[in-house]
């Protein structure tokens, strides 16, 4: 069967390689290469169609403007009738904002949580519609082990804590458990993963993470899974299941 894909923030970091990833498989008809920056989408398309990678298309997606979700839903209805795989994978950090428990602004939580949980509820909630046409659907949600509540108080390491983007993480995972039990009947596979620390705009490139193409590597079979895949799981960047 040929797919239909969206990634969010597939202009940069993860999202990006995950959409050339995906585009390069033999199965995948077009990958919507999702960005909320018109130039950096474009110039993004433009490589990845360089490298002979034909099937990739920008559109512009902003998950905190709804208009934008909208507009980028009626194209891909008007388009291709149907979504095949949603990857919410948009977010940002705001490592560099104080994010201690006790000294964080709201409005950096505010801003974090707008981005990486309310834009994922929207985006996701918007395209539900053309993913019930699939006959196969996936919803792969990018979490991270900061939003992990039992890695983050039970793992004996001296972790840093950032709280915005932790509670922001931790609540798109119980918002996939969520809409997993309630797309179950429809038969739409929803997981949520994390691949693991990755070098990043993010992080500023940290050095000791993996390469983006590495972590794109972890996401791909969970973006393309099968129609008996699992559901409802929080994967971790061994592809195997991790703690809430
Ligand atoms: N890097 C890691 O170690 C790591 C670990 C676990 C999970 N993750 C998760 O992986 C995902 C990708 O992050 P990354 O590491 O690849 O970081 P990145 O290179 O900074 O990429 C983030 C992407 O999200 C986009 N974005 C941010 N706000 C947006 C908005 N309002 N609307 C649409 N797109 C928006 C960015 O667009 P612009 O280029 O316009 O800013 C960029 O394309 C995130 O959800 C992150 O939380 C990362």
């Amino acid at each position: 069967m040929s797919k239909v894909i969206l990634v969010t923030g597939g202009n940069a970091g993860l999202g990006h390689e995950l959409v050339k990833a995906l585009a390069s498989k033999p199965d995948v008809h077009k990958v919507y290469l999702a960005a909320r920056n018109e130039g950096s989408g474009r110039e993004a398309q433009d490589t990845l169609r360089a490298e002979g990678l034909g099937n990739v298309h920008f559109i512009h997606l902003d998950v905190t403007d709804v208009a934008t979700i909208i507009s980028a839903k009626e194209a891909i209805e008007k388009n291709d009738g149907k979504l095949d795989i949603l990857v919410n994978n948009a977010g940002i950090a705001e490592g560099d904002k104080d994010q201690k428990a006790t000294t964080v602004e709201v409005d950096t939580v505010r801003r974090v949580l707008e981005t990486n949980l309310l834009g994922l509820i929207q985006t996701t909630t918007t395209f539900v519609p053309l993913l019930r046409r699939s006959p196969q659907a996936v919803i792969l949600n990018v979490g991270s082990d900061m939003g992990s509540n039992t890695f983050m108080s039970n793992s004996g390491k001296d972790l840093s804590h950032y709280v915005a983007y932790s509670a922001s993480k931790a609540a798109v995972s119980s918002y996939t458990i969520a809409l997993a039990h309630e797309l179950k009947a429809d038969g739409i596979k929803v997981n949520v993963i994390t691949p693991g620390f990755t070098s990043t705009k993010m992080n500023s490139y940290a050095p000791s993470g993996k390469t983006s193409a590495q972590g794109a590597a972890i996401l791909v079979p969970w973006a393309m899974l099968e129609k008996d895949g699992p559901s409802g799981l929080f994967i971790g960047e061994d592809g195997k299941e991790f703690a809430w």
